[in-house]
């Protein structure tokens, strides 16, 4: 019977880890952004795609490295490598690893805003990018 439970256990945490999908990322950065924002009306295309193609004190913006057309391959400002398309309508890779999502928008806003993003930002370019 412990047994039991232990495998299902272990089954459910499987499904969890290997479910990462934009519309579940999208979840969770909602949820976080009513923690941010008691405000919080929801993410906006529009916002993500000014965020996204503009500098924020630095030399960079997101759109540096990622062009200013996500559905085109970029490359890197600093070393030149290619760069896969960010938007998920093109490179179906894209938003299906919470783990490598996060670190991503971890180093990218730091090397961008020299801060992290906040979930609002997060869920707001990827509101853009899912719209492309
Ligand atoms: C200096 C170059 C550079 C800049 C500037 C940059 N990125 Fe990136 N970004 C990368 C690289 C390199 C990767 C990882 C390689 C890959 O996934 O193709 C990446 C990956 C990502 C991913 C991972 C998506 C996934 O789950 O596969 C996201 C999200 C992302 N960037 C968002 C942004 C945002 C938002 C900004 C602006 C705040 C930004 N990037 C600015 C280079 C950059």
């Amino acid at each position: 019977m412990k047994h039991h439970v232990y495998l299902i256990l272990l089954m459910a945490s499987g499904v969890l880890y290997a479910a990462d999908t934009p519309q579940s990322m999208m979840e969770r950065y909602a949820t976080e952004a009513k923690a941010e924002q008691s405000d919080f009306q929801g993410f906006s295309a529009e916002r993500g795609e000014v965020f996204f193609k503009s500098t924020h004190g630095g030399d960079w913006s997101c759109a540096s490295c990622h062009t200013s057309v996500p559905t085109q391959s970029g490359e890197h400002a600093g070393t030149g490598k290619t760069i896969k398309p960010l938007a998920p309508s093109v490179n179906s890779e894209r938003f299906t690893r919470l783990k490598k999502t996060e670190k991503w928008f971890k180093r990218n806003c730091n090397d961008v805003l020299d801060r992290p993003c906040t979930a609002v930002e997060k869920g707001d370019v990827m509101t853009y990018l899912l719209s492309l």
